[in-house]
C-alpha cells in the first residue's frame, strides 16, 4: 500500500484462517485495527475464528481452489466491509509426505490446486477490487519446500515453487496498479496440526532442530509478525520479495549439523 493511507480502516481477507498461521495472522491484524474477512474451507472454523476476533470481522467460507468461491469471497468482503486492501494467501494442505514413486496423481493435483490455483484465483479476484482503490497488498505463504529440495514433498514442493514464482510475476505485473506482492517462506512452524504430529511421533523435532541454526521451530505468531510488517506502510518499497522466516534453515550450508557449531572455536576477541 502506498504511504499516507493510515487514516483508512484497512480490510484484509485471510484464506485458511480457521487455524494455524492464518488464524495467528487474523488475530494480529485485528489487534492492529484491521478488519478481517476470515476464509476457511471449514465453515464452522471460519465462523468461530471470525467471532473470536470480535465485532467488525466476518467469515467468508469457501474453497480457494474453486473459481466461483474465490470470486464470492472477495465480493462478500467488499459488500460487508466496504473495500479490500490486503489479501493473505495462506490456505494450504500437505501432500501426504510420500516418496515420488508412491505419490498418487490425485493427491499431487489437489495439492497443486489448493496452493497454486488458490493463489492465482484469489489474487486475481482481489486485484480487481484493489484496483478500484489504486492500492493493495498481497502476501503469499511459500515455504522452505518452495526454495529447497526436500525429499518426499514432490507435490507440496511443486506447489510452493509455483507460489514463489507467482509472487514475483504478479509483483512485476501489478506494481503499476499500486499493488505490492510478497511472500514469506517459513521453515517448520508449531501450529496445532504440527503439535499433534509431534505428539504422535510423526514429526521428529530433533532432526529439524539439528538442521536449524536457531535450534527451534517457529511459533505461528512469528510468521504473522513478518506478514504484518509486509502489509504495513513500513514495507512500502518492498515487492516481489520472498522472505525466509526459518530460523536460518535455508541459509545453513555446512556439511555437518548445527550441533557441530558447538565444536567451532570462537576466539575470545570475537565473542
Ligand atoms: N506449519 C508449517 O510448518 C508451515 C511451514 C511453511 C509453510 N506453511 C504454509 O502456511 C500455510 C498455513 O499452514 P498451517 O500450518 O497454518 O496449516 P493448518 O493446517 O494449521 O491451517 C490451514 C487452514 O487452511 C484451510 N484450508 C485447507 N484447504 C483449503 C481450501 N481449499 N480453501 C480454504 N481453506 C482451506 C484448513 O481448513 C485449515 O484451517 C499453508 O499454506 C502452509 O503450506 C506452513
Amino acid at each position: 500500500m502506498g504511504r499516507g493511507s493510515d487514516h483508512i480502516t484497512k480490510v484484509a481477507l485471510v484464506s485458511g484462517a480457521g487455524a494455524g498461521i492464518g488464524l495467528a495472522t487474523a488475530q494480529r491484524f485485528a489487534r492492529d485495527g484491521i478488519r478481517v474477512a476470515v476464509n476457511d474451507l471449514d465453515p464452522k472454523a471460519a465462523a468461530d475464528a471470525a467471532a473470536s476476533l470480535g465485532a467488525g470481522h466476518i467469515a467468508v467460507p469457501g474453497d480457494v481452489a474453486c473459481q466461483s468461491d474465490a470470486a464470492q469471497m472477495v465480493e462478500q468482503t467488499v459488500a460487508a466491509l466496504g473495500r479490500l486492501d490486503i489479501l493473505v494467501n495462506n490456505a494450504g494442505i500437505g501432500d501426504g509426505a510420500l516418496p515420488a514413486l508412491n505419490q498418487q496423481i490425485e493427491q499431487f493435483r489437489r495439492t497443486l490446486s489448493v496452493h497454486a490455483d488458490g493463489c492465482f484465483l484469489l489474487s486475481r479476484a482481489a486485484a480487481k477490487a484493489m484496483r478500484e482503490n489504486g492500492a493493495g497488498v498481497i502476501v503469499n505463504l511459500s515455504s522452505i519446500a518452495g526454495q529447497m529440495g526436500i525429499p518426499n514433498r514432490i507435490g507440496y514442493a511443486a506447489a510452493k515453487g509455483a507460489v514463489s514464482m507467482m509472487t514475483r510475476v504478479l509483483a512485476c505485473e501489478w506494481a503499476a496498479l499500486g499493488i505490492r506482492v510478497n511472500a514469506v517462506a517459513p521453515g517448520y512452524v508449531r501450529t496445532a496440526l504440527v503439535e499433534g504430529l509431534i505428539a504422535s511421533g510423526q514429526i521428529d523435532t530433533r532432526g529439524i532442530e539439528a538442521r536449524t541454526p536457531m535450534r527451534r521451530l517457529a511459533a505461528p505468531e512469528e510468521i504473522a509478525d513478518v506478514i504484518a510488517f509486509l502489509v504495513s506502510d513500513q514495507a512500502s518499497y518492498v515487492t516481489g520479495a520472498i522472505i525466509p522466516v526459518d530460523g536460518g534453515y535455508s541459509a545453513f550450508g555446512a556439511p555437518f549439523d548445527c550441533a557441530g557449531m558447538d565444536a567451532l572455536e570462537i576466539p575470545a576477541e570475537g565473542r
